[in-house]
């Protein structure tokens, strides 16, 4: 089997958020297991920010992209562009840059209001570079909706391509984030070289909505856990796309199994370890906690904390996205200080969420500090050495600080919700039992409760350290299952694809 994953993050060489680190541990979970001819090909643009390590060998090629890619965009986005493949096998997968300066020699990963054109370039690179290598592909996986234009590119250019078409490519898309879209105007529609009427957008239309048309054209649609995959099909977490993810989900593959289905994501248990992890000042294990104490005090002294004071320190730590429930927390501060508890909070993003926090911090800097930054070391001595770990998302595809935090012995505290219902056992529904504590309802409320809950059995140590050791011997590792979960996904999508073609409608236009 050959397969060939296009993102718009890898860690480490890009990332903005959790894809960043699925993209890079199933590429290299497949890597590794028997069922695969070559490493996975990783495509990724070759964004300002990415630094290669500098004994990489690495091989270029450029290939030529048609379309409305020639510089510089947008408005004289004419004409073909030549465009670098820099390849480079590390990490266990062969990560393939896309380099198009006008396109991605700038800061940051996202948020540019030409974003489809940026992404249409990733993707209609990538038809072209696989085209022209002509060594046949099994499957292609794409990420969110930056690779869903892969699929609609190919269908409007090359449907039956002995390559890259339909009948002889599988595609399986994983939805990471079903809140973003990439949605296109129709007088934008030429950024992509797409028109009105022509194979693939309806004359009709007002737009195209760039992950509802990956629904519809890729074999298998996974999200990436099961109790999300079934909220999602619902109008309060659907984003506009559930009944779209219905329609995939009433249809079946050759197994007999729904089109659209959930898998749950794990970390990699070698870069999320507290027995090796050289940003703590002492490690740490299950077999031996000793560590942790020390990795308490380390943090405390960082953040400008009493280390003497024991009352239960909540670390908290995500991009600063409305998604993640920043403000559930800052609501309820008052009610947890009044509690002895104190905040560790770090976040990067939207700076106007960070507001009440450094509001907080600023009259509170001895019960709690705002690391407005995405700091890789600090986040491992938070995981490391706070209490409690909080998560108290809206909603959540699957989330991975709360599994990074069991395996560091740091009891999370989560809303009820995707991932988070999937990957943490409540203690208070279930004494003796649990690994952390999970509320119902996304309010600051119900997560000051469920905070009081983790405090009360804090006070109870053989309670407490239950929950810790069951935390820390919970098994997340991609090898244990996603990996195996993803190549059985693969397989049933190449199955799919070599199956003669049965008509369907088309599916429900997203709602706005
Ligand atoms: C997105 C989701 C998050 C998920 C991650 C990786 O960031 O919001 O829940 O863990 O993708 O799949």
């Amino acid at each position: 089997m050959r397969i060939v994953s296009v993102a718009a993050e890898c860690e480490p060489w890009a990332k903005a958020g959790g894809l960043g680190d699925v993209v890079d541990a199933l590429a290299r979970g497949l890597g590794r297991t028997d069922a695969l001819d070559e490493p996975v090909d990783v495509f990724l643009p070759a964004y300002r920010s990415v630094v290669l390590p500098g004994d990489a060998v690495i091989s270029e090629a450029l290939v030529s992209v048609p379309g409305p890619y020639g510089p510089p965009p947008p408005a004289e986005a004419e004409g073909a562009a030549t465009v670098t493949i820099r390849s480079v096998v590390t990490h266990g997968y062969r990560l393939r840059l896309v380099d198009f300066a006008p396109a991605f020699d700038r800061d940051g990963i996202y948020g540019y209001p030409d974003d489809p054109w940026r992404f249409g370039l990733l993707a209609r690179a990538v038809l072209e570079t696989l085209r022209a290598e002509r060594r046949p592909i099994d499957l292609l996986h794409i990420h969110d909706w930056h690779a869903s234009t892969t699929l609609v590119l190919r269908d409007r250019f090359y449907p039956d391509d002995p390559i890259v078409g339909r009948a002889r490519l599988a595609s399986l898309l994983t939805i990471h984030n079903l809140a973003y879209h990439g949605w296109v105007e129709r007088a934008d529609l030429a950024t992509l070289g797409l028109d009105l009427g022509d194979r693939v957008v309806a004359s009709t239309a007002t737009g195209i909505d760039l992950l509802w048309a990956g629904i519809e054209r890729a074999d298998l649609v996974n999200t990436v856990s099961p109790t999300f995959a079934a909220e999602a099909l619902t109008p309060a977490v659907g984003f506009g796309l559930d009944s779209t993810l219905r329609w995939k989900a009433a249809q079946l593959d050759l197994a007999g199994r729904p089109r659209f289905f959930g898998i749950l994501n794990g970390i990699d248990p070698a870069v999320w370890d507290p027995s090796t992890d050289a940003d703590l000042v002492v490690s740490y294990s299950a077999a031996d906690r000793g560590g942790k104490a020390a990795c308490r005090s380390d943090l405390l002294d960082r953040v400008g904390f009493d280390p003497g004071d024991d009352g239960p320190v909540l670390g908290m730590i995500g991009r600063l996205d409305p998604q993640k429930g920043f403000d559930l927390l800052a609501e309820a501060a008052p009610r947890l200080l009044s509690s002895g508890a104190r905040l560790i909070v770090q976040g990067s993003g939207d700076p106007t969420l960070a507001e009440p926090f450094r509001a907080l911090a600023g009259r509170r800097p001895d019960r709690i500090v705002l690391n407005e930054r995405f700091d890789r070391a600090m986040a491992r001595r938070i995981y490391a050495g706070c209490d409690l770990f909080v998560m108290p998302s809206r909603f959540e595809p699957c989330g991975q600080g709360q599994m990074i935090a069991l395996r560091y012995g740091t009891p999370p505290i989560v809303h009820r919700t995707g991932g988070l219902a999937d990957t943490v056992v409540d203690e208070y529904l279930h004494p003796g039992t649990g690994t952390g504590f999970v509320f119902e309802h996304p309010t600051p409320d119900d997560l000051a409760w469920a905070c009081e809950q983790a405090f009360e059995t804090r006070a109870r140590p053989a309670a407490w350290n239950g929950v810790i050791e069951r935390g820390m011997a919970v098994d997340h590792d991609w090898a244990s299952g996603p990996t195996t979960a993803y190549l059985d996904a693969d397989r049933r999508a190449i199955a799919l694809a070599a199956a003669p073609r049965t008509p369907t409608r088309r599916p429900p236009a997203p709602r706005s």
